[in-house]
């Protein structure tokens, strides 16, 4: 199989309460509707192992330390990889993934301050190479996500941390953007949900045209 016919690889990040539950279905029916077949999944985790260390990650009681979370979430990802993500592709199929590494760029390096070059360390053995196609990066206020928030079930552990964690969770997501922009697309998650649905439908669409245009061209 050359590489034009492996799938494209979707990733969906924003703090907590940017709607990214209500856009992930919008995503994977607009690809769907173009007779993509995608694979919808999640981080912390997409496989039997990845879904219980997330309980794990999200529910323990016990204070984790910054380094057992980020190697945590990248034995997830690094099971996720390799028994879902790069098989689907192989095969044809697009993955569309509810967080990948931006968000332990976001959380874990700038959040927990354990910085962007320990991140990217794990990130090069765990991922050899793989990156996501494109990267929706939805990014609202604290005011706009708290009040998102609000209407949710209770807050799990991260989801409870404080305004001055989330203002560096997002000042990571905004340097992941800066870093790779044709990548990340920062897609503004303030306005009404439908408002975000039809920007981010838009972007979507683009990038899908783009690559088609690649793919006849070659
Ligand atoms: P969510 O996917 O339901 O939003 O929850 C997952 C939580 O895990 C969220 O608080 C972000 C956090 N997280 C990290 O801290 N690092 C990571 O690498 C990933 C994938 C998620």
């Amino acid at each position: 199989m050359t590489d034009m016919q492996r799938g494209r690889f979707i990733t969906l990040e924003g703090a907590e309460g940017v709607g990214k539950s209500t856009l992930l279905p919008v995503v994977r029916d607009l690809l769907q509707s173009q007779g993509i077949d995608v694979v919808s999944t999640r981080e912390p985790g997409g496989t039997p192992l990845g879904e219980q260390l997330r309980e794990v990650l999200l529910g323990t009681q016990e204070p984790m330390v910054a380094k057992a979370e980020m190697l945590l979430m990248f034995a997830s990802r690094a099971q996720h990889i390799e028994t879902v993500i790069e098989p689907a592709l192989a095969m044809g199929k697009w993955v569309l993934c509810d967080r990948f590494t931006d968000a332990s760029y976001a959380y874990q390096g700038a959040g927990r301050q354990l910085g962007a070059r320990r991140v990217s360390v794990i990130e090069d053995w765990v991922q050899e190479g793989l990156q996501p196609d494109l990267t929706l990066l939805l990014d609202a206020s604290r005011e706009t996500s708290v009040a998102r928030t609000r209407r949710r079930r209770a807050v799990d552990r991260i989801e409870s941390e404080g305004d001055e964690f989330f203002a560096r969770v997002k000042q990571g997501y905004l340097a992941q953007a800066s870093a790779d922009p044709e990548r990340v697309r920062i897609i503004d998650a303030n306005p009404a949900l439908e408002d975000v649905t039809a920007a981010m439908a838009a972007v979507v669409s683009d990038r899908i045209e783009q690559w088609s245009i690649v793919l006849e061209g070659c």
